[in-house]
């Protein structure tokens, strides 16, 4: 058993409406080891009343720093690390300039695993302590990744990337030894993976279609067919993120209702199926979000830099599907998700309809965190208490130490700050890697980055 000596943010068990954030000036965290040595939450409050009931658990004094939860990224892409900051007049030119090249280098498994280190290197140093993440279609660039997730104990989910048309043939998924077609090898691969890495320590995997139009009917098929087989497997791909690529999407698949009912009509819509971008969606797709328990990850630095559009989230709620914040990089342009979670006010005061929403807080910090492991766990509303993102009792104990005063502005804001809301607000604004001192995982001691010197 271990303890914490900090302030204290954490959220409210999720049941519908407005996320209720729970705050303790002067706090108490406890953690313990679960029988697999997992570190869970055993209680957390205020000092003076919790202190008592633990009066032999050594404390370490974090005084002036703010414990949360650790953040969960819903979406990003861990070979676009290099391409971020890549400009282009939209989407398409963008996967075809920038993208696609850089992710063909990830046929080398040496390439691959340097790019994973530094990349979960770079989640842990920001705050990012679980991720839902893509890796190209090069089964070296999956085993690096789950390598180096396993290697730290973090809550990782990826997955082979699907896609055998509409792509350069050095990132079409390859045809087998045997005389295997690309399809059915892709496929056949997606499942060696999911028996090699699907539920060890603490990883998972995501059957993983880049997107409809480089798939064919098939591989779609096939996809499907495997969720069914394996139906606590992730499933995670883009739908809905600009209109040309809408178009595109509409004119291979145009038997279906919607881009989005492409997914659905080949079996690829349920819990624990996170659908990137969702932006331009009527309210039968989102319907069709919320009857399936598919989720969104709403990735707002992406969607301004490649200009693709606002989430919107009064519709999102008008019809109640789930959604959580990621960063998309290298479409995103920031790994922190102080960055992502102000780019999600500027989105929701835009919207599809004007003024749009101003999001609160609390709202915004919830869906980076408790929000986010919700829909990662493929929790449905009113599911119970969800153990990822939060830090209640019975929660895999990821967290972050924040430090206020880590920028002179910061220091000078934080100290004014009147009450929760702005103290939050001030973090989302201000924040970045600097406001995170220290990243702890469930299961590892300390999770400082490879060679960091602790702070
Ligand atoms: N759609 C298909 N592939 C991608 C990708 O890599 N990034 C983004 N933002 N959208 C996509
Ligand atoms: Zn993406």
């Amino acid at each position: 058993m271990r303890a914490y000596r900090a302030s204290l943010l954490w959220f409210a068990p999720y049941t519908g409406g407005a996320p209720q954030a729970r705050f303790e000036q002067d706090g108490l965290l406890v953690v313990d080891a679960d029988a697999r040595g997992v570190q869970l939450v055993q209680a957390i409050g205020d000092w003076h009343s919790l202190r008592p009931q633990y009066p032999d658990v050594v404390v370490e004094d974090l005084s002036g720093r703010i414990i949360a939860p650790g953040f969960v990224d819903l979406h990003i892409h861990f070979p676009q690390t290099n391409v971020i900051g890549s400009p282009a007049s939209g989407l398409l030119p963008w996967l075809e300039n920038y993208t696609f090249p850089e992710e063909m280098r990830f046929a080398s498994p040496a390439y691959s695993a340097e790019a994973a280190a530094f990349f979960i290197d770079e989640l842990l140093r920001n705050g990012v302590t679980s991720a839902l993440a893509f890796a190209t279609s090069h089964t070296a660039s999956v085993d690096a990744l789950f390598a180096q997730a396993q290697q730290r104990q973090m809550r990782l989910v990826t997955g082979l990337c699907l896609m055998d048309r509409n792509a350069p043939a050095e990132l079409l998924n390859r045809a087998g030894p045997n005389g295997t077609d690309a399809t059915e090898q892709s496929l056949m691969e997606s499942e060696a993976l999911i028996k090699r890495w699907h539920g060890k320590d603490r990883l998972g995997y995501a059957i993983t279609p880049r997107f409809a139009p480089t798939s064919t009917e098939a591989q779609l098929r096939g996809a499907g067919a495997l969720a069914q087989r394996y139906p606590d497997v992730w499933i995670q791909s883009h739908v809905a993120e600009n209109k040309d690529e809408i178009a595109w999407a509409r004119s291979l698949f145009p038997d279906s209702r919607s881009y989005l009912a492409t997914y659905a009509d080949f079996g690829l819509m349920r819990a624990r199926a996170v659908y990137a971008h969702c932006i331009h969606f009527d309210d039968d797709d989102r319907a069709l979000m919320r009857e399936t328990g598919a989720a969104a990850a709403v990735s707002p630095t992406s969607n301004l830099f490649l200009g693709s559009g606002f989430f919107d989230y009064l519709g999102a709620d008008r019809v109640g599907f789930r959604y959580g914040l990621a960063s998309d990089v290298g479409g995103g342009t920031s790994f922190s998700p102080f960055r992502t979670m102000l780019a999600a006010y500027t989105v929701g005061r835009e919207g599809q309809t004007k003024p749009g929403v101003s999001l609160s807080p609390q709202h915004l910090w919830w869906q980076h965190t408790a929000g986010a492991g919700e829909v990662l766990a493929g929790n449905q509303h009113g599911g119970g208490v969800c153990t990822w993102g939060n830090l209640l009792p019975g929660c895999e104990a990821d967290f972050v130490v924040l430090n206020p005063q880590a920028t002179p502005l910061l220091a000078r804001k934080t100290a004014r700050a009147a009450n929760l809301d702005e103290l939050l607000f001030s973090m989302i604004v201000l924040g970045d890697d600097r406001l995170v001192e220290r990243t702890v995982i469930s299961q590892a001691l300390d999770a400082q980055p490879q060679g960091a010197q602790p702070r």
